[in-house]
């Protein structure tokens, strides 16, 4: 039996800072470890939860049902949260919480292929109900599509190579199971290429997992919302698993955190943009070594955490060159 530890739970706590009668949102639910935090501090807010993946949004019910009435749990996609906050009558909310990615749970118990340790149907849905799965993407993608997902979801270098192999292979059978798939990525990498920290088929079975869930390409117009979403001074805590993800939220926070961007001779300003967040970790947060040692999938774990403006902060280029 596994145990999914929540990652960074102090410095996210910190970063938070959840007073109790907050309205918090946690847009990646999982099994509730993080929310199970949350909710002891929100002795009068609101948790809203939202999981995708109906199996593991069960198991968090049950976990935080002692909570009563102050848990939310709903069964959707963190791309919808402007639609499920209209819904349950919020038009505004204190924090919002992202830790991307899959769960424990999956890698160790659902039997959806995503490890390719375990020989597993080739699925990699987080929700099963959408159409698209590993399988489907190995047998049916062209050989060109395939390398440019493994390249630009997984940053593998050979991408092309192993795209080749997968599409030499399923000629001969359907690839179906995710050791046949882990065998075939062994045996398109040289032996001497394999890297020396991971599983040769680690980046390979990232970029698919990407792809299939669609995991970076909501990523940038969730961000954005949750961040529309905040009243002022409240915040927007993300943790990321790898540099894809990474960068985009470094990126949407840098963006949302610029003011004005008129050239600087310009008198007054015409662009109109406004300052919208305050980012709060300037470099990522990481976890320390004993947390690696203790839950060594921490490892990749980056936290970045930003804070509303409220509209008395807001400055444009023009405010700030009369100052100056
Ligand atoms: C890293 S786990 C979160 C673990 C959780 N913080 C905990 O401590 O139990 C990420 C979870 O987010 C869910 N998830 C990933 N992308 C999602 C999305 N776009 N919408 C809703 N849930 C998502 C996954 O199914 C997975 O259960």
């Amino acid at each position: 039996m596994y145990a999914h530890t929540p990652i960074l739970v102090d410095k996210v706590l910190e970063y938070l800072d959840i007073k109790e009668t907050d309205t918090l949102v946690d847009c990646t639910l999982g099994e509730g470890g993080h929310s199970y935090h949350f909710l002891q501090r929100l002795t009068k807010g609101k948790l809203i939860g939202i999981e995708q993946d109906e199996v593991i949004l069960n198991r968090a019910k049950e976990r935080l049902k002692k909570f009563g009435e102050r848990f939310i749990p709903i069964h959707s996609n963190f791309s919808n949260i402007k639609e499920i906050l209209t819904d349950l009558g919020f038009k505004r909310v204190n924090k919002i919480f992202f830790d991307l990615g899959v769960s424990m749970f999956h890698i160790k118990e659902s039997k959806r292929g995503f490890s390719f340790l375990k020989n597993e149907d080739l699925d990699m849905r987080l929700d099963p109900s959408k159409n698209i799965s590993a399988k489907d993407v190995v047998n049916n993608f062209d050989e060109k599509k395939l390398a440019k997902i493994i390249w630009a979801y997984g940053e593998e270098r050979f991408s092309s190579r192993i795209a080749h192999f997968i599409v030499e292979e399923r000629k001969i059978k359907p690839i179906t199971t995710s050791l046949q798939l882990s065998d075939i990525i062994k045996r398109a990498i040289p032996k001497k290429f394999w890297p020396k920290r991971i599983h040769p088929a680690t980046k390979t079975f990232q970029a698919i997992r990407i792809f299939v869930n669609d995991e970076i390409e909501i990523l940038e117009n969730a961000l954005r919302d949750a961040v529309k979403l905040l009243e002022p001074e409240g915040r927007v805590c993300v943790i990321s698993f790898h540099s894809l993800e990474d960068r985009i939220v470094k990126s949407v926070f840098g963006d949302l955190a610029k003011g004005c961007i008129c050239p600087p001779d310009f008198p007054v300003c015409i662009c109109g943009r406004k300052k919208e967040i305050k980012v709060l970790t300037r470099k990522p947060v990481l976890s320390d070594e004993k947390e690696v040692r203790e839950n060594p999938s921490s490892r990749s774990a980056k936290l970045r955490c930003a804070e509303k403006l409220s509209d008395a902060q807001e400055q444009t280029n023009f405010s700030e060159k009369v100052i100056a």
